[in-house]
Parts: C-alpha cells; structure tokens; sequence
C-alpha cells in the first residue's frame, strides 16, 4: 500500500493498494467518525462495489446513504445534478457530513461537483473504481458537469478530503475501460515522463500499483503546484482541446480515453509538421497508442472540429492555450490566436 500525500492549500493523502473498498468505512470513518456519508455510484458500479461499501460504512459507526444513477456520460449533466442536490437535502447531510464519489470519472466529477456546491461545500472522498479515474480525475479537485454547449463548462474546484484508490477494482474492469486508463498514462509519458512511455507498454503494465502511483505522484506535484489551473497544470490537458472537440463531435460515442488518444496524436504530428518536434516523436506516440487499440485518428471533418474547440472553457477570449509536444516527455504551452487551432488540425488529420 501506497500513501501519497498532496501538498495542496489543504494537503490530502490518495492511499493506493488492494482491498480498500472493503475497508471503506474504516478508512472514512477515520477522517470522520459517525458521520453521514453518502455515496454516489452509477447503476454498474453500485451492483459490483455498493453494497461491501455501504455495510463497511456502517460496521464502522457511519450513517450512509446511496445516490444511484444511470452510467454514461449522458447523466453528467445539470438534470442528475439537481437530482443529487435535493437528495443531499432530502437526506440531511450537513456541512460535517461526507459525500463518497464511488465510480469513474463522470462519478468523481458529478459527485464532486455537488459535494462543492452543496452548503457552500462539503467534503468530498474520491474512491476511484476506474483506471482514469484513479491516474487523473479523482487527484487534484476539478469537479463538473457538461452542458448542452460543451464539456465541463459549470464546475468548480473542490479538492478532495481523501482519495481511496482500490487497485484491485481494476482487475476486473472490461477492457476498453482499462484502454481509456492507458491513455491518460500515456499522457504522463508525454508530458512529463519519456521512462514511463517506454515502461507502460500494455494495459497490465499501466493498472499495476507502481504505474498508477507514478501518475499520482505526477499529477499531485502538479496540481498542488497550480491548483486553479492558471499555468503549468494545463499540461495535463495535452491531447484534451481537439480530445474533447472529438468527444463532443461524436455525440459523446467516442470515449473519454479515445478522444484523448486520437488528439493527442493530432496535436503531436502537427507539431512534427510544423518542426516542432521530431517525426520520431509522433511516431514513437502513434505506434504506442496504436499497440493499445487506440485511435490516432477520426473521420470527423477539421472544420467541425475546431468549431467544437472553440466552445471549450481552455479558450479564453481570441486565444488559446494548445500543449505542444518538444519531444517525448517534454510537452510546453503555447498561447496564440484561437484561429491558429484550425491550423494545427488539418496539419494533424492524417495519420503518418
Ligand atoms: N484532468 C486535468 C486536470 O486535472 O487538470
């Protein structure tokens, strides 16, 4: 077992090992005893995860609750969210209370965002079931819900009060989930990390402990660096502006993982194109993701998805700020007129 502790404005500790969730209540029970918890799952991982967690939460002297909706990214939206807030309510939690999001990434982000807006904010405890979540969206407090005009766009930063990551959750995760996981890995490879690349050469490698640990210490130093995403932390969005123009150009069909793989290798040939980065560096990137069964490409046209881009929140006023790649695990930001995006994708449509 593996603790790792955050050095955020409020430091918080992500404890990664085996056999967590059914210790639940014991490892929240600790940071607030008898207090009301509760826990908000997606109809999948509640039938899997639900009920060890809800009597491990009682065993400990904790009054839970559960918060159960459909699974999908469709439920990420103001609809469930108003849904989850009366339910808060309804319950009676108060400020001393906890909210646990257990699940993947849409969990984390919708629980996470109530556990920030309900009374002004209460404590949110991330029990991550997914490898995204566990190597990216349950470390470093981003929280929201998307809206009818893009991803993410009404949220807020909530860092968590805990984050409990129970490997042994992902032994048994379907393997296109595993593969969203790989992506976001890999990404740390990119930005950061050139060894970890050439380590996380399959799905088993990228869910072990010690990887998953890596990309926690990554992102930790990271985020604890730049909370409010204003500098550095925007790194971590590399592949995630045309990622997320993919994800919402193709109804939300395209998954998280995918849309980021197929941007980052966008991003990444275009700046070999442009003489940014060496071919080799795209290559290296392209054959990686290929070996993984992701995509580095996608038939949705360049205009749509720039027009796509534009709707995202990295877009501020006429520019934007793109991740470029220098070389594998070196990626720098770069913040130029909006309109250059369009650019960057056409140059980064076709696969090498
Ligand atoms: N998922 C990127 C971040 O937390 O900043």
């Amino acid at each position: 077992m593996h603790a790792i502790t955050v050095p955020a404005t409020r430091p918080y500790q992500v404890t990664i090992g085996r056999g967590l969730l059914s210790r639940a209540g014991e490892c929240i029970g600790q940071l607030f005893p008898r207090r009301s918890v509760a826990v908000v799952s997606d109809d999948t991982v509640f039938a899997l995860y639900g009920q060890t967690v809800m009597h491990s939460l009682e065993a400990s002297g904790c009054t839970p609750c559960s918060f159960v909706f459909e699974h999908g990214e469709a439920s990420k939206n103001l609809t469930t969210y108003s849904r989850l807030m009366e339910f808060l309510a309804r319950s009676r939690l108060t400020r001393a209370d906890v909210v646990a999001a257990l699940g993947g990434g849409v969990t984390g982000d919708l629980a996470g965002f109530a556990a920030a807006t309900y009374l002004r904010g209460i404590a949110a405890v991330q029990l991550p079931t997914t490898l995204l979540a566990a190597v990216d969206s349950s470390v470093g407090g981003k929280t929201a819900v998307n809206l009818p005009q893009g991803k993410n766009l009404a949220g807020a930063f909530h860092l968590p009060a805990a984050v409990f990551c129970d490997c042994a959750a992902f032994d048994s995760l379907p393997e296109h989930i595993v593969r969203d996981g790989c992506a976001e890995v890999l990404k740390y490879g990119m930005i950061c990390d050139a060894e970890l690349l050439r380590l996380a050469k399959t799905p088993d490698v990228c869910k072990s402990e010690a990887v998953i640990e890596r990309c926690v210490r990554i992102k930790s130093r990271i985020t604890a660096a730049d909370e409010h995403d204003t500098g550095q932390r925007q790194l971590l969005n590399f592949g995630h502006t045309i990622g997320h123009a993919i994800e919402a150009c193709s109804g939300f069909s395209c998954s998280h993982g995918q849309a980021v793989a197929a941007g980052m290798a966008y991003i990444t040939r275009a700046a070999a194109r442009m003489g940014l980065c060496r071919e080799e560096c795209a290559a290296e990137l392209e054959s990686t993701l290929r070996a993984f069964g992701l995509p580095v490409s996608t038939s949705i046209p360049a205009r749509a998805l720039f027009e796509a881009a534009l709707s995202d929140k990295k877009c501020t006023g006429q520019d934007i700020t793109l991740v470029l790649p220098q070389a594998v695990g070196q990626c720098v930001l770069k913040t130029m007129p909006s309109g250059c995006l369009l650019d960057f994708i056409k140059k980064g449509e076709q696969p090498l």
